[in-house]
């Protein structure tokens, strides 16, 4: 079994060789930008890791369509900070501010392309599995992300809208990770199923936390600027369960600064935060990160690995929900 550090110096060397520099630089700079200024790419190594329970062989088979993954995140990534009017990313501006609109649309759909062609390299007899796995991933991907896009119009949704929208938008594609590397690594059906659950309340766990982050982090580590969310109401889970928490003066309160506009940023942010707090939504979102926290680890016992083998997935996932970046 590989370590965390042996599969992350694998993906970064990865990333390096694979630097693109072809013409028009319009349309390739911004991919090598985002492969280079490199994330947590943890969507590659969840893949690697639940391949790493089957084999050592770490080739382009799996490295390929590990790092199609990543290629596809990136993808979405630029067209999010669009979307979601950010300026920064991984510490650097977004591509959409370091260019423009319409290169960052572009260059994001050359990503959707190539992470395609990353994933032709899984082995011939996984191949269609594989693409229909990513595929219907993809798409759902999108409807994820339509849904948080409609719903920050909206005054109220519920818990249950939350969950399905961040499941879509990114939990699958955690699933997918983890499901994919199985499945490239020969895994039975219900192992490859039981994965890909894991994956998917990791997903779920992870979000909550970028949630969590983009309100209550620090601007330096996290790399992207504290308070979108709170600035664009976007339905969190902390603006959903602090919805349904407040009552009266602070119902009211919270109502009122959700009226405040992007000019009011400072302020809006700082009292949305402050009513998390007296609410006990900041809380609460910790605790909640831990109860998906724990279904992803039942899932993981479902897959029936030994427990010694499973030891470095769960060395990630707990990572992954106490991150602070
Ligand atoms: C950010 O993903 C988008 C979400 C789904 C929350 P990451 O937090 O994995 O971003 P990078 O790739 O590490 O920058
Ligand atoms: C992003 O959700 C999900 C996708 C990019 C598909 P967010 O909008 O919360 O991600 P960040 O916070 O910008 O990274
Ligand atoms: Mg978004
Ligand atoms: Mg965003
Ligand atoms: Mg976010």
């Amino acid at each position: 079994m590989y370590t965390l550090e042996e599969i992350d110096h694998i993906l970064t060397n990865f990333a390096k060789l694979r630097n693109i520099r072809r013409e028009p630089a319009n349309l390739y700079e911004p991919l090598d930008y985002m492969m280079s200024i490199g994330g947590k790419r943890i969507r590659p190594k969840l893949c690697l890791l639940t391949y790493n329970l089957m084999s050592d062989d770490f080739r382009n088979p799996i490295v390929f369509p590990a790092m199609a993954l990543e290629v596809f995140h990136e993808f979405t990534l630029i067209h999010d900070d669009i979307m979601d009017r950010s300026d920064t990313r991984r510490g650097n501006p977004t591509v959409y501010k370091k260019w423009n609109e319409n290169v960052a649309i572009l260059s994001g759909d050359a990503m959707s392309i190539l992470s395609y062609q990353y994933l032709a390299h899984a082995p011939e007899k996984v191949l269609p599995q594989a693409l229909e796995l990513f595929s219907a991933t993809a798409m759902q991907v999108c409807e994820g992300q339509q849904y948080d896009m409609d719903f920050e119009e909206m005054p109220f949704i519920t818990m249950e809208d939350y969950l399905g929208m961040i499941g879509l938008k990114t939990a699958v594609l955690l699933a997918c990770s983890a499901k994919l590397g199985a499945l490239i690594g020969g895994a039975a059906p219900e192992a490859c199923d039981a994965l890909y659950r894991f994956g998917y309340e990791l997903g779920l766990a992870f979000q909550i936390t970028d949630d969590y982050l983009d309100t209550f982090g620090n601007e330096k580590v996290f790399g992207k600027k504290i308070g979108g969310d709170i600035t664009h109401n976007k339905k969190t889970w902390l603006l959903v369960e602090g919805i349904r928490r407040a009552a009266g003066e602070q119902k009211m309160q919270l109502e009122q600064f959700m009226q405040l506009g992007e000019e009011d940023r400072e302020e809006k942010v700082e009292a949305v935060r402050n009513l998390y707090v007296e609410l006990g939504v900041k809380e609460a979102a910790a605790a909640e990160i831990l109860v998906y926290h724990r279904k992803a680890l039942k899932a993981l016992e479902e897959a029936g690995f030994d427990e010694e083998n499973t030891l470095v997935l769960r060395q990630f996932a707990e990572e992954i929900i106490h991150r602070e970046k």
